[in-house]
């Protein structure tokens, strides 16, 4: 199997994103039309240790297809058992972490710590390919600093040692999160003439139209949105919707509560009640952004311990705000 064989020709994809793209809430934007999916990124040290609390991170369902475990690390060994592992979940394919920023994971080389030696990027992202006999993809970003931005040159030796797909944010790893991302790299692998796999462009889209402008723009095979769909996995139809050349759809409040409990209730059957509790409280402003007066709602909803306060507050905003926005 080929990961181009199994994509749609243009894909609409939920980007991975730790504690957020977990099975609950990517069941609900597959109902809401997103193509692609990526676990959460899970160590691949923890994975090889067997640690119960990173093997649930591979749990997926069925319709979530096609899925992809995405895994980070920098050791050889746990990489490519953590590789042997996720493939034994029977998900689509294997994705590597090159991207993320943060000090506890670049700063010990892995995510976008490898992005200052291409070198040893292409040893492991080899090795990962050669150990599991399903693809293989990577996320990445443009590179390490402002100065040093080997986009073009990683992708193509990323292409050359197995891999078929490959996702870039389009920052660096010292930008994190600041500033805009610079889509224009992104273009430039896309246009390469020597790159024949799918490349898929992220970073700062939060609208079905950016989405669209983009796409055809840069000429990607896929756009992944990350931030913009939290507690709102209603921005996928949307993109479908322009994709179709149809008007964006609108999301009443019904539609939306549904949604948010269905999430709060997956989190719960996932992990148990505190887990949801907590790890719901970062998507309410999501689900409710453009209510007005909602702020007294959101500080009860964040701040109670009671998951049956929690749908009875929710029950409460959907009697109160019966009107479509
Ligand atoms: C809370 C959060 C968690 C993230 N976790 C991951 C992750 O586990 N793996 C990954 O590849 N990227 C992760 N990212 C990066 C996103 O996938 C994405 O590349 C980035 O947010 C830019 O896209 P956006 O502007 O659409 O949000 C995370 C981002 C956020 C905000």
């Amino acid at each position: 199997m080929e990961i181009k064989n199994i994509l749609p020709e243009f894909s609409l994809g939920l980007s991975p994103m730790e504690a957020v793209t977990t099975p609950c809430f990517r069941q609900i934007c597959k109902k809401y039309g997103v193509d692609v999916l990526f676990s959460e990124f899970i160590s691949s040290d923890a994975l090889a240790r067997g640690i119960e609390s990173s093997c649930k991170k591979m749990d997926f369902k069925e319709e979530e297809r096609p899925l992809a475990i995405q895994i980070f690390g920098n050791n050889e060994t746990s990489l490519r058992e953590a590789a042997e592992l996720a493939a034994q979940s029977s998900c689509d394919w294997i994705d590597i972490n090159w991207g993320c920023p943060v000090k506890k994971v670049a700063g010990k080389g892995c995510g976008s710590g490898i992005l200052n030696d291409i070198g040893k990027m292409e040893y492991l992202t080899k090795k990962v390919v050669e150990s599991v006999n399903i693809p293989v993809s990577v996320k990445t970003r443009l590179g390490y600093s402002d100065d040093n931005k080997p986009i073009v040159e990683v992708a193509e030796r990323m292409q050359d040692v197995g891999v078929q797909l490959i996702s870039i944010h389009g920052r660096t790893r010292n930008q994190m999160y600041k500033g805009e991302a610079d889509w224009t790299l992104i273009g430039e692998v896309k246009n390469n003439p020597r790159m024949n796999i799918p490349v898929f462009g992220n970073g700062d889209i939060d609208s079905a139209e950016k989405m669209l402008e983009y796409k055809n723009r840069y000429g990607v095979d896929g756009i992944l949105i990350g931030r913009a769909a939290m507690g709102n996995p209603f921005i996928f139809r949307q993109c479908k919707d322009l994709l179709e050349g149809k008007q964006a759809s609108l999301f009443g409040i019904k539609e939306r509560i549904d949604a948010c409990k269905e999430h709060l209730r997956g989190l719960r059957d996932w992990r148990g009640d505190r887990y949801a509790i907590l790890e719901m409280r970062k998507f309410y402003s999501g689900y409710f952004r453009g209510l007005n007066n909602f702020k007294p709602y959101r500080i009860r909803l964040v701040t109670t311990n009671s998951y049956e306060e929690v749908e009875e507050i929710l029950s409460l905003i959907e009697q109160t705000f019966d009107y479509e926005f």
